[in-house]
């Protein structure tokens, strides 16, 4: 990897990074897309990292696809898959602990510990290992990006974070790895959890913070199938919430339900 990201910047060529966790989709592909047309080369790592995991559940139920993953990146036209062991990343265990201060303590941060730290670590790898001049991540983990930019600022990564927009099923749901642990009857309900938030863009024109933040959790939570783990209406540059939308001039929806055993997340923007 060192010696073909290294023979690319010699020759003053862009390199793209796509780093994933494969089972790769749609969302995963539109970030492949864009990584190929805005750069001369293009990596997209493939390793499901196991420190960003808290709950070894879902490390150990998560999909894992890596044929199909394979043949999909070579249909897009990508210089290298970089699909890594656990060996070749941590030969050694990581023990290095970031502190990107408020931003990744609240919501995933305080739902997950640990997660964000390990995300960390696996991306500053990734970045040092490939030297991306750009590097591709989906809004549905907006609180992720806004992570990963506070640690490319704290370390001094010479790069670019390109935040893509989040793809969609027809129905709305968010495409996601998960989805296909979804039961046929918790994938029916599913889709009114962006129903629901963009239908709250209206409601929030005449109600409070608070009012809107109440209406989509008791909307969503009325499905015996789906249960609210949080909803936070935050500032979208500091993630901190807000309790009055004139507070900031971005502000941004970020929640998180059980899908029966499934942890979906989804956000909407309500101003920018
Ligand atoms: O968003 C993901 O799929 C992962 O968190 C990432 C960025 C690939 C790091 O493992």
């Amino acid at each position: 990897m060192r010696a073909a990201v290294g023979a690319t910047r010699e020759a003053g060529k862009t390199i793209g990074l796509v780093p994933t966790m494969g089972a790769l989709h749609e969302g995963h592909k539109s970030l492949v897309v864009r990584a190929r047309a805005e750069n001369d080369f293009v990596v997209v790592s493939v390793f499901l990292n196991p420190t960003q995991f808290n709950n070894k559940e879902d490390l150990r139920t998560y999909p894992r696809t890596a044929d199909a993953d394979a043949e999909m990146l070579r249909q897009c036209g990508v210089d290298i898959a970089f699909m890594p062991t656990v060996e070749d990343i941590y030969p050694e265990p990581d023990t290095r602990v970031f502190d990107l201060g408020p931003v990744s303590r609240v919501m995933e941060g305080a739902m997950r510990p640990g997660h964000f730290n390990g995300v960390c670590q696996i991306v500053s790898k990734l970045f040092d290992m490939t030297q991306p001049t750009r590097a591709y991540f989906g809004e549905k983990d907006f609180q992720q990006i806004a992570v990963i930019r506070a640690m490319v600022e704290q370390m001094g990564f010479d790069l670019e974070i390109v935040q893509c927009p989040c793809v969609r099923e027809d129905d709305g749901l968010a495409k996601s790895s998960r989805n296909v642990r979804l039961t046929p009857e918790v994938r029916r309900v599913a889709p009114a959890i962006y129903r629901t938030l963009v239908a709250s863009v209206e409601f929030a024109r005449y109600h409070t913070v608070q009012q809107t933040h109440d209406w989509v959790v008791a909307t969503i939570n009325a499905y015996p199938e789906m249960e609210t783990e949080y909803f936070s209406i935050v500032d979208g540059r500091t993630l901190q919430p807000i309790e009055d939308w004139e507070q900031t001039d971005y502000v941004v929806g970020c929640i998180t339900v059980y899908c029966g055993d499934v942890r979906e997340i989804d956000n909407i923007t309500y101003k920018q």
